[in-house]
């Protein structure tokens, strides 16, 4: 375990990061395949969604923390980020490299392609090690925690219920849960009751098995999660380029997205879950939250990294966000 870094000793967030990435990009002007190709340049990002989100939330200057695991072998970027943004560390460090997902950018064609390694291999000793770590931390951080965050994938051999564990555990110390992962860790953590939850439509379409290609039927969808029992006060279900939709249990919104210069739309998502909590501290009603939260991911699109201008300029940025009902 990695002393504490100083700076943030009462967070206010806590992002649990199970499946953390450094994230490659390399940059070849026409790349071809079983050659040998010179790359022109090559960037590494530190990434994972919850990092990303915890970054945004620093960004913001809201205190915060990150739990999970990380590798020891390639530990110093993620320590660096931390120290950098003032993000307490509660990280379980394991054994060898955290994931490496690589971007291979063809300059002249303009594509990417993306190689996404799948974790660490937990065994199931070590999966139930990392998660009692994580639920001890969480449990230290309770009292100041007020939103726990699990944002992405779960690591190859740890349970699918393992987000569906530490929601039952942090909303019952206090803390409220905001949830942003797919598939079954999402099936299974949507039934111990997180407060809000943020499919985009592909993960939301997946959840309940049937395609939903109109703005009617995501409504439908997301109202039907929010009746279920027990059901999350509030659902986002993000659309990218087409904007957001905010619903509770009185009312359906759709924010439109911004109009920036996009320089990255990885970790938008990621952006938009840091804006909910964000908001959600202030106390906003779900219109503001949906203009927030819109501006949240408005503003990293200016970015490559998961980093967000200052914090006034992301406020300036939700006056323009505009936000109607719907269904
Ligand atoms: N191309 C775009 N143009 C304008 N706004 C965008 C674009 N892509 C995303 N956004 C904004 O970001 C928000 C979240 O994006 P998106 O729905 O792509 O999330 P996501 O699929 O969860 O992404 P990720 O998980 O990769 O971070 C959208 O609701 C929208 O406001
Ligand atoms: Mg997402």
């Amino acid at each position: 375990m990695n002393p504490l870094n100083p700076f943030a000793a009462s967070p206010q967030v806590v992002t649990v990061a199970l499946n953390p990435a450094l994230d490659q990009t390399i940059e070849v002007a026409g790349i071809k395949l079983g050659e040998v190709n010179r790359a022109l340049r090559m960037q590494v990002d530190v990434g994972g969604k919850a990092v990303n989100v915890a970054s945004c939330l620093s960004d913001f200057g809201v205190s915060t923390a990150v739990t999970g695991q990380i590798g020891r072998d390639n530990a110093a970027l993620f320590e660096e980020l931390f120290q950098r943004k003032k993000i307490a560390n509660h990280c379980h460090y394991l054994d060898g490299l955290t994931r490496i997902n690589s971007k291979l950018v063809d300059t002249v064609s303009g594509d990417t392609t993306d190689l996404n390694m799948p974790g660490p291999e937990l065994t199931p000793d070590s999966a139930r090690d990392l998660l009692e770590q994580v639920l001890r931390r969480l449990d230290q951080l309770a009292g100041q925690v007020q939103w726990v965050v699990l944002s992405g994938s779960l690591p190859p051999g740890m349970p699918a219920d393992a987000y569906a564990a530490i929601t039952r555990k942090a909303q019952a110390a206090g803390g409220s849960v905001v949830l942003d992962t797919s598939g079954a860790p999402l099936r299974a953590a949507l039934a111990a009751g997180p407060k809000i939850v943020k499919p985009n439509r592909h993960e939301l379409a997946e959840l309940v098995g049937r395609p939903l290609d109109t703005l009617e039927a995501l409504i439908a969808t997301g109202r039907e999660l929010l009746v279920a029992s027990p059901g999350p006060d509030w659902v986002v279900v993000s659309m990218g380029g087409d904007g957001a939709l905010f619903l509770d249990r009185e009312q359906a919104l759709r924010a439109l997205p911004a109009r920036v210069n996009v320089s990255s739309t990885v970790g938008a998502g990621d952006a938009m879950v840091a804006g909910l909590v964000a908001a959600r501290l202030e106390g906003l009603n779900l219109a503001d939250t949906a203009r927030l939260a819109t501006a949240f991911a408005a503003a990293k699109l200016t970015r490559l990294g998961p980093h967000l201008p200052r914090p006034a300029e992301v406020r300036a940025l939700a006056q323009q966000i505009s936000v109607s009902p719907v269904g």
